[in-house]
């Protein structure tokens, strides 16, 4: 007992000497509510960890990489054990994987952190659309997110072809394709992305945006969105009060769990369990190598993306839409995400009381699931118009039936509800519910004004 307390108190004033001397609480992120210590008010910073991961992992790769298309990478030979006429930057995969110490443990890890970024990048995104935090005032949060999600898909996209497989390389092509068709930004990137028009060129070029160019963009997106974050701070649980305050003010953050230490120790649990866990996997599948770009023995290599960019294949393979259609297909969702705020006008955030966005919402997943099955079981194989309509429409149609058959129950039960509370009349755009208990457990944003106080 007596050491306890003697090592608490040592412990403490060990901390208070640190925060002092460092000015701790002056540059950490602010504090946040007792409430948001449960790991769905912090997928964004999930994404963070996966990222940071993938940089220390990519950094240790690059000492072995060699972005070349020509067969001189020596240790390659010694790896295979003949003298290899691959090109270098498949060799020098080759050789991380089976030469290095550990090399296929990095190389792996580092496969399945990209993918897990990208599944963390997506539940992020989805948890924000069905919780209504793109609402004022987090919009521009909104859109800097989206950027960051084309940003990381576009360093999958460029990391795909560095191993320089066959299947990658024929992936790429038509990737490239469909990128070159944008309209007028097509034809200003082309010379941008293919260089010289060599294969080498196109190599350089993606190696540069793998390692360099796409990296700093998201390192300067993501410290927006984290700029944003601090100011704003966390959005409030999703709520049926379009009364609700959606901010907390600084004077508020006082009595909230201070980001230093807590918060933070708190996030390096998540992020050792993220790693743990990715090495584990990565030792007990590593990745296997597909063969080499121009290799004359292999035949039948398929033209297959990773499992992200299944669904933009599969859109190609529908009867009648051409890569120009495809193309604009693809960005009238991705403006359809990028200006949702804006389109979102309701004040109330629960999923219950936006029916036509949550029916939206479904229908974008169904229609990317359902793709990218169909684009992994049947890669490049034609579907005809019917076909589309007998899998895509069903999707669609149960969707918003179910979805307008609860939101008539729900507003049937609360209007019972107020009528035997007598209260007779709606507000108009107004039926709170009772309030959950996460917002209960804030009792300052219960204290309705509109729109939220500025920072004090
Ligand atoms: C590389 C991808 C991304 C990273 C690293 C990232 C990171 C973060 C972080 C660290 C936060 C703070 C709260 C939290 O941890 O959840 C956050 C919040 C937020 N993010 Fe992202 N994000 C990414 C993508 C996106 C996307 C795709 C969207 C939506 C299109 C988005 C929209 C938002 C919004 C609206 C908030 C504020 C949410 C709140 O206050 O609860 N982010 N993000």
């Amino acid at each position: 007992m007596a050491f306890e307390r003697w090592f608490n108190r040592t412990l403490n004033r060990l901390w208070g000497f640190v925060e002092d001397r460092s000015g701790m609480p002056k540059w950490a992120l602010r504090p946040q509510p007792e409430f948001t210590f449960k790991p769905s008010y912090w997928t964004g910073a999930f994404v963070v960890n996966a990222f940071l991961y993938q940089v220390v992992s990519g950094l240790l790769l690059l000492l072995y990489y060699q972005p070349s298309v020509n067969p001189t990478y020596t240790a390659c030979g010694q790896a295979v054990g003949t003298l290899s006429a691959a090109p270098a930057a498949w060799c020098s995969t080759y050789y991380i994987l089976h030469s290095v110490p550990m090399g296929s443990l990095l190389l792996s890890s580092h496969l399945y952190g990209a993918y897990a970024m990208i599944f963390l990048a997506i539940v992020h995104f989805y948890r924000g659309y069905y919780l209504g935090v793109y609402k004022a005032p987090r919009e521009f949060s909104w859109m800097v997110g989206t950027l960051l999600l084309l940003a990381t898909l576009g360093m999958g996209f460029t990391g795909y072809l560095l191993p320089y497989t066959q299947l990658a390389s024929n992936a790429t092509n038509v990737g490239l394709v469909l990128a070159l068709r944008l309209p007028y930004a097509g034809p200003l990137l082309g010379p941008f992305i293919l260089a010289d028009g060599t294969s080498q060129g196109l190599l350089s070029r993606m190696f540069a945006a793998h390692v360099l160019l796409i990296p700093l963009a998201l390192g300067a997106l993501l410290y927006a969105h984290i700029a944003l974050f601090e100011s704003h701070g966390i959005a409030p649980p999703a709520t049926s009060d379009p009364t609700q305050r959606r901010r907390f003010t600084h004077a508020e953050d006082k009595k909230n769990v201070p980001f230093m230490p807590h918060i933070f120790f708190y996030m390096t649990k998540w992020a050792l369990l993220y790693v743990g866990l990715l090495l584990g996997i990565a030792a007990l599948w590593p990745w296997e190598l597909p063969t080499y770009v121009g290799n004359l023995a292999a035949t039948g290599v398929v033209t297959e993306p990773d499992w992200y960019f299944l669904w933009t294949f599969k859109l190609v393979d529908f009867q009648g839409v051409t890569p120009v259609l495809a193309v604009g297909i693809t960005n009238v969702i991705l403006l359809f995400i990028l200006f949702l705020p804006f389109l979102d006008r309701s004040k109330r955030t629960h999923p219950r009381d936006r029916p036509v966005f949550l029916i939206l919402g479904n229908c974008l997943m169904g229609f990317f699931l359902m793709l990218s099955v169909w684009g992994g079981l049947t890669p490049g194989v034609q579907i005809s118009p019917d076909q589309v309509a007998l899998r895509l429409v069903p999707i669609f149609v149960v969707n918003a039936v179910v979805v307008a058959l609860f939101y008539w129950r729900y507003k049937r039960n609360y209007l019972h509800r107020l009528a035997a509370a007598g209260k007779a009349e709606v507000r108009p755009g107004a039926y709170p519910l009772p309030t959950s208990p996460a917002v209960s457990a804030a009792p300052a944003l219960s204290a309705a004004t509109p729109d939220g106080g500025p920072r004090d």
